[in-house]
């Protein structure tokens, strides 16, 4: 897949490294493209370096992995992303995001990456990698199958759902699908399925008692 990674940070660049060794096409961007040379170099040139927009126009899958409340500003920047597939790994966190955000959604009645997806209505929006630790994500990836830890996503749409499945799985995590983006609560920050670590017949059992 063609994959544009939208904040190169702990997730993004992490995520990128192992999408290159995939085979996936990476590009990572930065608004300062210059100084992502080193994560490039960790892809043994497979992936390349851009800006946000180019990055996206590139796509056919877009991750979404910077501070939340750079949602809008993002959106802004990159323009029309129709068609393609969104993957939200954000959090909202108001000691770093502002306390606006978190009334707008509760006013609106929004999740978090419902919130995410008013901001991008013609694309595909699926929520993942929201829940891991950085690290877990850098250390745990490609393990052999009985070793897998399973990370929990959700989708607004089957294209979404069956991107993000076959991303999970070329990476060597499990997967657990949650549903729609209106089942996206109990793996926000604080909630349940937090930062756990589970595999992947764990982590069902733990949903269906969540979800029913
Ligand atoms: N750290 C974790 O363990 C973890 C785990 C799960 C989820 N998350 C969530 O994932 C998101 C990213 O976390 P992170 O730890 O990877 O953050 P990070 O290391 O700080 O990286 C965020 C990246 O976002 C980019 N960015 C910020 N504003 C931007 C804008 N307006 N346009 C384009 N790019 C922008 C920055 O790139 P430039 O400044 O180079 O443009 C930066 O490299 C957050 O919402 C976080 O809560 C984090």
């Amino acid at each position: 897949m063609k994959i544009g990674i939208i904040g190169s940070g702990n997730i993004g660049g992490n995520l990128g490294i192992h999408f290159a060794k995939a085979s996936h096409e990476v590009v990572f961007s930065s608004r300062n493209p210059e100084k992502l040379t080193p994560l490039v170099a960790a892809t043994d040139g497979k992936a390349r370096a851009s800006t946000p927009e180019e990055a996206a126009n590139f796509a056919e899958v877009i991750l979404l992995a910077i501070p939340f409340g750079n949602v809008p500003a993002v959106a802004q920047s990159i323009g029309d992303i129709d068609g393609k597939v969104l993957i939200d790994a954000g959090n909202y966190y108001p000691q770093r995001d502002g306390d606006e955000i978190g009334k707008e959604m509760q006013a609106k009645n929004l999740l978090e990456t419902e919130w995410t997806a008013s901001h991008f209505p013609g694309a595909h929006v699926g929520k993942a990698f929201n829940s891991i630790y950085y690290k877990t994500l850098q250390n745990k990836a490609f393990a052999p199958q009985a070793d897998r830890l399973a990370i929990p996503f959700a989708a607004a749409d089957k294209k979404a759902e069956e991107t993000i499945q076959s991303l999970l799985t070329s990476i060597g995590f499990g997967s657990t699908f949650l549903g729609d983006l209106t089942q996206t609560k109990i793996i926000q920050p604080n909630e349940p399925l937090y930062t756990k670590e589970m595999s992947e017949e764990a982590l069902e059992k733990q949903v269906k008692q969540l979800l029913g």
